[in-house]
């Protein structure tokens, strides 16, 4: 197999648990190096401990998860992030205490010696970091928080990107921020997996769509065909 043909991340009959509760059910997906992929479902559906479970943050896992190749079911989770991954959870983990910038300085590179995003290129893609870059992480708004913390997974070197609802609660010019951000990505090359509550923030930017339920994927298309699925994502989320 060459490397164009190999999926950046390839999830096939994945099952994990939190303890004794088995959440994920025979999920399956693939992603393209450069693709961006959205997770949709309702609420409790699995798409979270999708994305914990490919970093090797739920309990118990079964299954197969190759990155870029790699069988990572039996890794832990370093060794896991030093494929070149970053997760941005829901709970953004914003040093409170740090400046903005102090935050964005901290992650060490994934791979010794190979630099992530510099700093210039972070305050060129975020300007308004560079405006708060002394602030201290509580008092920045909820969208800078969430600008941070996609940012400093870019400081890491990560190219697979795991993202966790990043625009929830956000205002409209935040969110569209956002968009622009993953736009951004897409154009440098990134390849994004984004779990999305906001069908109208998703719908787009993503190349292509997975709808999760009950632990396991029960519809996924292309940004093509969207038009044509929308009765069936009204049935599925109510969107
Ligand atoms: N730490 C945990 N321990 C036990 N069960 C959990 C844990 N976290 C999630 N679950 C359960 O796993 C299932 C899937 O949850 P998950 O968080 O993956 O859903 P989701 O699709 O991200 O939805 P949402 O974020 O809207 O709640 C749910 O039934 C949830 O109650
Ligand atoms: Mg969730």
């Amino acid at each position: 197999m060459n490397k164009t043909s190999t999926p950046a991340l390839e999830i096939k009959g994945l099952n994990a648990w939190y303890g004794e509760s088995h959440v994920l059910h025979g999920m399956d997906l693939v992603v393209q190096p450069g693709e961006v992929v959205t997770l949709l479902g309702r609420n409790g559906a699995g798409r979270t401990s999708t994305l914990r479970a490919v970093m090797g943050l739920t309990g118990a896992r079964k299954g197969s998860i190759r990155i870029n190749g790699v069988e990572t079911i039996h890794m832990p989770t370093h060794r896991i992030a030093h494929l070149g991954l970053g997760y941005c959870p829901e709970e953004r983990g914003i040093f409170a205490s740090l400046s903005c910038e102090e935050n964005l300085m901290l992650p060490p590179p994934l791979k010794a010696g190979e630099a992530g995003m510099s700093i210039e290129e972070i305050y060129g893609m975020f300007p308004n970091l560079y405006e708060r870059r002394h602030s201290q992480g509580t008092r920045l708004s909820g969208g800078e928080q969430q600008m941070l913390a996609v940012a400093r997974i870019l400081r890491t070197g990560a190219r697979l990107l795991l993202l966790d609802e990043i625009s929830e609660g956000l205002a409209p010019v935040i969110v569209q921020a956002l968009a622009r951000m993953i736009t951004t990505l897409r154009a440098k090359g990134y390849t994004v997996v984004m779990v999305e509550q906001n069908f109208r923030f998703a719908a787009p930017l993503a190349d292509r769509f997975y709808v999760v339920e009950h632990g396991h994927v029960v519809e996924r298309f292309g940004a093509a065909e969207l038009e044509a699925k929308m009765p069936v994502l009204n049935e599925l989320l109510g969107v």
